[in-house]
Parts: C-alpha cells; sequence; structure tokens
C-alpha cells in the first residue's frame, strides 16, 4: 500500500463538500490505489452536520479511506496536507455577484492562507473553490508567500464545462468532441469563453456552428450566467456540478495534459497575455503531473482582447478592494 496523500477539505459540511467528499474518498480523485487521510474542516456551527458527514462517509466502508479528521481547528485541518480544497464560504444569493461575497468571505482566506503556510505538507497544492474564487486564492496566497505561487489555483473549470456543453448541443455533437475550451479572466459574470480558440471535432467551431451572433451574443452571455440561472432555478448554488468541476481540475493538474488540448485554471499570472503578475487570472493550462504552465502563443482576436481584458480590469478592482487583507 501506498502511504495515504492528505486531502482537506474546507466548508466540508455544506452542499459542494457532500458530493466532492465520497468521490474523493472512493479514490476517484486521487487514484484507486492512494489511500487518502481527510482532513475535513468546518466553522463551529457547521460541526454537528459535519459529525453527519462523517457518519456517513465511516459507513460507506471505503477501502481506500485511511482516516477521518474533522475540526474547526485550521493548523489541526491544514496538518501535513498534500492538497487543500478551499470549498468554506458563504455563496451569493440571488441578485448578487460574486464579489458582492468579498466583505464577508475574503478574511477567511486570510487565517487559511497563514495556517496552510505553518501546517501543510512541503507539497502542497492549493484550490480554491469558495468566491469569489479567484480574489479568495489571491488573498490566501499572499498571506503564506512560502508557499510558491505555482501552488495556487483557482476554479474556472465548471465554466469550461459549462461552455463545452452549451456548444456540444447547438453543434448536435457530444460534449467530448470539443476541445481546448479556454476560460479567460474571471470566475464571474465577465468570464471569457474563448469559442474562436476551441475545437469541435478537431475544427473551429463557427464550421459547426456558423453563427457568429450567437457565439458573440448568447452563448458567451449564458456561460456568464449560467451560475445565476441554477440559483434562480434550485434556489441554491451548483453543488454536483461545481465537486465534479473540482474533481476534474485536480485530477488534470495531476496528470499530463495531451498536447492537442487544454484545461481552463486560474493561477498567478507570470506575466503571460500581459496580465499583472502575481494576479489569480484563468488561462488554458497544460500540466506535466507535477507542475503546469499557462499555455503561450494562443491568439486572441481584437473581439477576444476586449473580452479578456474586461475580465482582467475586474479582477484589478477586487484586488483593490481586498488591498487591506494583502500583506505588503
Ligand atoms: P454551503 O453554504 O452549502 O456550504 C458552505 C460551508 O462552508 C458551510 O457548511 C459553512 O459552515 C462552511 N464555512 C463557512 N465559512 C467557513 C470557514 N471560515 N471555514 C470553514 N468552513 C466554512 O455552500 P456551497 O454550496 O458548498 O458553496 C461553497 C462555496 O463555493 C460558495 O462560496 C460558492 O459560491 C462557491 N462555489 C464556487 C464555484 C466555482 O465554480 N468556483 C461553484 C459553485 C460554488
Ligand atoms: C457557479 O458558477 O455556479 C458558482 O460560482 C456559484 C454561483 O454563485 O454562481
Amino acid at each position: 500500500m501506498k502511504n495515504p496523500i492528505v486531502v482537506s477539505v474546507t466548508g466540508a459540511a455544506g452542499q459542494i463538500g457532500y458530493s466532492l467528499l465520497p468521490r474523493i474518498a472512493s479514490g476517484e480523485i486521487f487514484g484507486r490505489d492512494q489511500p487518502v487521510s481527510l482532513r475535513l474542516i468546518e466553522i463551529e456551527p457547521g460541526m454537528k452536520a459535519l459529525a453527519g458527514v462523517v457518519m456517513e462517509l465511516n459507513d460507506c466502508a471505503f477501502p481506500l479511506l485511511e482516516s477521518i479528521e474533522a475540526t474547526s481547528d485550521l493548523d489541526h485541518g491544514f496538518d501535513g496536507a498534500n492538497w487543500a480544497l478551499l470549498v468554506g464560504s458563504v455563496p451569493r444569493k440571488a441578485g448578487m455577484e460574486r464579489k458582492d461575497l468579498l466583505g464577508i468571505n475574503g478574511k477567511i482566506f486570510v487565517g487559511q492562507g497563514q495556517a496552510i503556510e505553518r501546517s501543510a505538507a512541503e507539497d502542497i497544492r492549493v484550490l480554491v473553490v469558495g468566491n469569489p474564487c479567484n480574489t479568495n486564492c489571491l488573498i490566501a496566497m499572499n498571506n503564506a508567500r512560502g508557499i510558491p505561487s505555482e501552488r495556487w489555483h483557482a476554479m474556472t473549470r465548471l465554466d469550461e464545462n459549462r461552455a463545452k456543453s452549451a456548444l456540444a448541443e447547438k453543434a448536435g455533437c457530444h460534449n467530448r468532441d470539443v476541445t481546448r475550451m479556454a476560460i479567460w479572466g474571471n470566475h464571474s459574470s465577465t468570464l471569457y469563453p474563448d469559442f474562436e480558440n476551441a475545437l469541435i471535432n478537431g475544427e473551429p467551431v463557427e464550421k459547426s456552428i456558423p453563427d457568429r451572433a450567437w457565439l458573440e451574443g448568447d452563448f458567451i452571455k449564458n456561460v456568464q450566467q449560467r451560475g445565476a440561472a441554477i440559483i434562480a432555478a434550485r434556489g441554491l448554488s451548483s453543488a454536483a456540478s461545481a465537486a465534479h468541476a473540482a474533481l476534474e481540475t485536480v485530477m488534470s493538474l495531476r496528470k499530463t495534459t495531451p498536447s492537442d488540448d487544454w484545461h481552463s485554471v486560474a493561477v498567478a499570472s507570470d506575466g503571460s497575455y500581459g496580465v499583472e503578475k502575481g494576479l489569480i487570472c484563468s488561462f488554458p493550462i497544460r500540466s506535466n503531473g507535477t507542475t503546469s504552465e499557462i499555455v503561450q502563443g494562443v491568439e486572441l482576436s481584437e473581439f477576444g482582447k476586449a473580452k479578456f481584458q474586461q475580465s482582467v480590469n475586474e479582477l484589478l478592482e477586487e484586488k483593490a478592494m481586498v488591498s487591506d487583507l494583502l500583506p505588503k
């Protein structure tokens, strides 16, 4: 048996946690031969519900689930963590933008960043899901400067999946036929789903969908607003699809990306595409299984550049809003 991988999950008693944890414990994310030790983190009011989640995980008798720790103590929760999935935070309600959550959620990521730096394993990698995830990730990363910036990620895979599904439906093909679907910018209503560089069955999207007005209009708008549409329909924000996207993000970062494809992840900019260094921005990403890099040389049209810039501008605004949470 391999040594267990230690996975910390915040907000473990929440909706996303409920979908995500059994999939981690079953071996779906880290491998069918990889034991997992779970460290589940909640705030005090969530501890009772978390106790029920732990009971259910135990009742699954997962062969690969080595141990479970449930705690509201951050240092205990991140102790020895190889992966930290930062889900815990308040979701938005109908009528709100995700950045309206910064005032309430931003400060959570100060203490979590600091505790990760103090307590996690040397090879820690972090995925932030809690919204607004790009800027929350920026806050955590800046409060843990001893951890290399390439270990920090925020989730835009759900937007990638939504964009793929929308293109496949319009083209009358399968989701799996859509590749190179890049999300540029923020996980917000300014995100840019790049239909100009995506492919359907290896060919430009416009060959299957010769409807530029739809691509520039409803397609982009619907992907940008999909989270809000789910809140309007369910009365709660996306959870199963969010958990699935988190799972896919981690899996993609842990394996080599096929050379003819990429995935969308928000990472610390290295200055690529003119984005301010250190801003947590979504780009097309390729991984070699251990490290990942921003795909270089993707051509953006004037239309694409303007959309991307709008989203980057929003990230800069969000950064300014949380300047008091970013150590100088
Ligand atoms: P939820 O309200 O069901 O669960 C959140 C859990 O986090 C609760 O159990 C709460 O007690 C806990 N929590 C709150 N503050 C905490 C803290 N400081 N430390 C630890 N736990 C804390 O919400 P959810 O539906 O699971 O969503 C969680 C977050 O994920 C929200 O911010 C939501 O907007 C976001 N989200 C992001 C994406 C994405 O694509 N990036 C997709 C869906 C949801
Ligand atoms: C989503 O995209 O579904 C999540 O970010 C939740 C939300 O607030 O829209």
